[in-house]
């Protein structure tokens, strides 16, 4: 997958602007801070996942003093052009593929699929069970339509069941329909969320020897509620039993206490729990692990690599480390890199183009700014 042609306008300190970028390509956006190379990269990420990892006020993404922001894309999703555009006006977002209207949003999110590393990410960690969460189903969601039905069928049913148990005198026979509807779709989305996960750590796994010789070992264990590894019946078996001893407690707090709307991801490094030994360097190069090895998932689920944003990726990278995460980049991927400090082009053996962006404006080639 490639980006061809991105344009903006009034996105943050973009006015207008109109870029073409090259196939499998590593474009290098320059720059001195707060000059609008993060936006750039952020703007790409918008299209694919229709919101900012930076904010979740979108209304903030528009250029002080404008109404509206516009992002255009020409993509190259499996040999087919496909351009998207977007409009985020008045709180609301339109979207529209080939020119066509695009009503629902999961009729558009990933289809220009973008992965990205920021320094931000170093947080994933310590972050609270959530955000690992919603790292997951972000994926997911832009690879398996079936997840993301079941996903929404599953969030539905939650919200049901709490309101049924919020009741006054819950309704028993209505608590029973919610509870094994919730148990059929968990069975699925347990298993999916296993099977990537595991997927996941096998690719991070590959890659993570780039960084440290193969001297530290990398491990993700899922934490859910019953034995992911397990079959859809034992599974089912599993939750049924979960589901009966918590139940009175549920009628108690009005609150469903078991599901996987409480599941974790642990991450290790040479069997040890990343949060208790890590160093911040460990984790920077594990994160980088698990981004590239997502890029490697996402090619062998979808057959191409996604567009790969790496924001401020070398600063306080060391040089080893810097080598092994330019070694551990797939050849057929395009890749966006921000950086404030300079880069050389022999640090890398395959094309490079360089841009350097100063006050919102991006021309091609390194100027001394
Ligand atoms: N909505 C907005 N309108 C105009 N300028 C904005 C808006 N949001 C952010 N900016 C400007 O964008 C710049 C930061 O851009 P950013 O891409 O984060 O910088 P960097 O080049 O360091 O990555 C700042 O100058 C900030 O004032
Ligand atoms: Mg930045």
């Amino acid at each position: 997958m490639n980006v061809q042609k991105l344009s903006v306008s009034d996105y943050r300190n973009f006015e207008t602007a109109s870029f073409s970028f090259d196939p499998d390509t590593i474009h290098i956006l320059f720059g001195r801070n707060a000059q609008g190379k993060t936006n750039l990269i952020e703007a790409i990420y918008f299209l694919s996942h229709l919101r900012s990892w930076r904010t979740s006020k979108t209304p903030s993404l528009i250029r002080h003093g404008a109404e509206l922001f516009r992002i255009e894309a020409k993509v190259e999703n499996k040999g087919r052009l496909e351009s998207l555009k977007l409009i985020f006006s008045q709180g609301k977002k339109y979207l529209f593929r080939n020119d066509k209207p695009v009503q629902t949003f999961s009729n558009f999110v990933g289809i220009l699929n973008a992965v990205l590393f920021s320094p931000d990410d170093l947080q994933i960690f310590s972050d609270p069970p959530k955000e690992r969460r919603k790292l997951v189903d972000m994926e997911l969601v832009k690879l398996s339509r079936s997840y993301t039905n079941v996903l929404g069928r599953f969030n539905k049913l939650l919200k049901d069941r709490s309101a049924v148990l919020k009741a006054y005198k819950p309704d028993e026979v209505l608590l029973d329909t919610i509870t094994e509807q919730m148990i059929e779709a968990q069975v699925v989305l347990i298993s999916q969320r296993y099977a990537f996960i595991k997927l996941w750590e096998a690719k991070a796994s590959e890659i993570f020897p780039c960084f440290n010789e193969g001297k530290e070992t990398l491990h993700i264990r899922y934490k859910t509620c019953v034995d992911p590894a397990s079959s859809p019946d034992e599974m089912k078996k599993q939750l049924t039993q979960a589901y009966q001893k918590t139940r009175q407690k549920d009628k108690q707090m009005k609150t469903t206490a078991v599901g996987i709307h409480k599941d974790d991801l642990e991450f290790y490094l040479n069997e040890r729990l990343v949060t208790q030994t890590a160093s911040q360097g460990q984790k920077r190069s594990i994160v980088l692990a698990l981004k590239v090895g997502l890029c490697k998932v996402i090619k062998e689920k979808t057959g191409q690599h996604p567009v790969l944003l790496l924001d401020d990726v070398f600063s306080e990278l060391d040089e080893s480390r810097r080598a092994g995460l330019i070694a551990s980049l797939p050849d057929e991927i395009q890749i966006f890199i921000t950086t404030a400090e300079p880069v050389s082009p022999s640090w890398f053996k395959r094309p490079v183009r360089f841009y350097t962006i100063d006050h919102g404006v991006m021309k091609e080639g390194i100027y001394d700014v």
